[in-house]
């Protein structure tokens, strides 16, 4: 049995206007194109405690800073390999 990949996207209110509020449906539909939803648990958080850098999110534990619609891609096709 495979764990989910945990997929937290940072909807304070600094990442979220900052970017998150458009990244959000990025990876929605990233999910959705590549049928992932089942292989992730995508969900919002609180402010992850790092705004200066944001917008941020988290996979995994892991922090990702200052994404934009490019680099949020990549992180994805990195995460499911491919
Ligand atoms: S609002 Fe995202 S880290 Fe603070």
């Amino acid at each position: 049995m495979s764990e989910k990949i945990e997929f937290e996207i940072c909807l304070g209110s600094s990442c979220f206007s900052r970017g998150n509020k458009n990244m959000l449906k990025v990876v929605e539909s990233f999910l959705k194109e590549n049928n992932l939803c089942d292989k992730v648990n995508f969900h919002g958080g609180h402010c992850l405690g790092n705004c200066a850098q944001g917008p941020n999110i988290k996979v995994n534990g892991k922090l990702y800073s200052g994404i934009d619609n490019f680099k949020i891609i990549g992180i994805l096709k990195n995460t499911f390999d491919l």
